[in-house]
């Protein structure tokens, strides 16, 4: 069996698998309105949130762009905290609807650094937003939101806090209430364990009050919309139903394991690979004080490319990983471990790692 160890889509636990093949439903009809209604209200929990969350039939990428249209008049001043290329992707969304962005750039490979932020904050007098990457997929770093959150809530212009949780939340603690976080993203095919299709997008009442006064042009991502639709547990239009049946099923499995276990399990998971990788004689992209409980990245041997490395280990070990973005790509290879993953597929990593690097060395 192929172990698929890339940040998304990834693998779907058996009941999972079972709820694809259920039949067709009216996505006007009660046995929907069900599913929906029970779907939201397990999103909530593991978003933290009394908040409404609104699902999108779009990737990770649409939940972007709904933030970026859906609570900004164009000409507004925002601030992009990023430090990899899902944060310049979402700053570069956020630019074509004519938002003026500041882009606060760190090093690929580095978090966030909060004195930066503080910095920048209060240099910053009209300021509508603040847009952040919690997880950077990219390059294995995850931004602590908990010193993060606080300084952008307390500035005085009241900017709203808009988080990236697309490939952690589900998988790592982030409570979108307690941190007053406005709006929170995230995507069915990452810690969620369910197939790839939906987006999330939680919002809070400040949010929905510039929702109001918002004159970005917009309509299939328009959150008015999917608020009317959602007092009937619908969505404005028709929804991916297979992959709801499949995040109605992962999330079940969710609730019942608990959250607090999940989250230590991807704790426990990311530290357990993390000293297995440094024992194989290998290097970490990431300190461990900022590195990401979802996925890990690796700096390949001296003289191994890193491309012909990942066929061998994708044609003769059935081990599929991911590459380097943007300014590290080529130069460090990515594992995944959010998720349906257990002890047992890292070490299938490692076994199959250090066999490839003694055929390549
Ligand atoms: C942090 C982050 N943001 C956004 C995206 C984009 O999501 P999608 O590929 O589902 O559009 C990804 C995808 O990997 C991601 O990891």
């Amino acid at each position: 069996m192929v172990n698929l160890r890339i940040p998304g889509p990834t693998p779907l636990p058996p009941q999972v698998l079972d709820s694809l093949t259920l039949t067709m439903i009216s996505h006007r009809g009660k046995s929907y309105e069900i599913i929906q209604e029970r779907i939201v209200k397990n999103l909530q929990h593991f978003f933290q949130t009394k908040n409404p969350v609104y699902l999108l039939t779009a990737s990770g990428t649409g939940g972007l762009e709904t933030a970026v249209v859906n609570f900004f008049s164009p000409g507004d001043e925002v601030i992009f905290f990023t430090c990899g290329e899902f944060g310049n992707r979402w700053s570069e969304i956020a630019r074509r609807f004519q938002l003026k962005v500041n882009q606060v750039s760190f090093p690929e490979g580095r978090a966030v650094d909060k004195d930066v932020v503080k910095q920048t904050l209060s240099r910053a007098k009209k300021l509508a937003g603040v847009f952040i990457t919690h997880n950077e997929t990219g390059t294995g770093v995850l931004n602590d939101l908990f010193s993060i959150a606080p300084l952008v809530k307390n500035h005085p212009a009241k900017p709203l806090l808009l988080v990236d949780s697309v490939s952690a939340l589900g998988g790592v603690n982030l409570p979108m209430d307690r941190l007053k976080i406005d709006v929170l993203i995230s995507a069915s095919q990452k810690a969620w364990m369910a197939s790839p299709g939906i987006a999330m997008i939680a919002v809070s009442p400040q949010a929905w009050a510039r929702h109001k006064t918002s004159t970005m042009p917009r309509y299939y991502f328009d959150l008015s919309l999917y608020e009317k639709f959602a007092q009937k547990n619908q969505t404005p239009a028709t929804p991916a139903v297979s992959v709801l049946y499949s995040l109605d099923a992962s999330l079940t499995m969710m609730k019942k394991q608990g959250r607090e276990k999940i989250f230590q399990k991807h704790l426990t998971l990311r530290d357990y690979f993390r000293n297995q990788i440094r024992k194989l004689g290998l290097k970490l992209v990431v300190a461990d004080h900022e590195a990401s409980p979802t996925v890990t990245s690796i700096w390949p041997p001296q003289g191994v490319d890193e491309a012909v490395w990942r066929k061998l280990l994708r044609e003769k070990y059935q081990l599929v990983i991911a590459g380097g973005m943007g300014g590290l790509k080529g130069k460090i290879v990515r594992v995944a471990h959010m998720g349906f993953v257990s002890k047992k597929d890292l070490d299938q990593v490692i076994v199959a790692f250090k066999k490839s690097l003694k055929e390549i060395l």
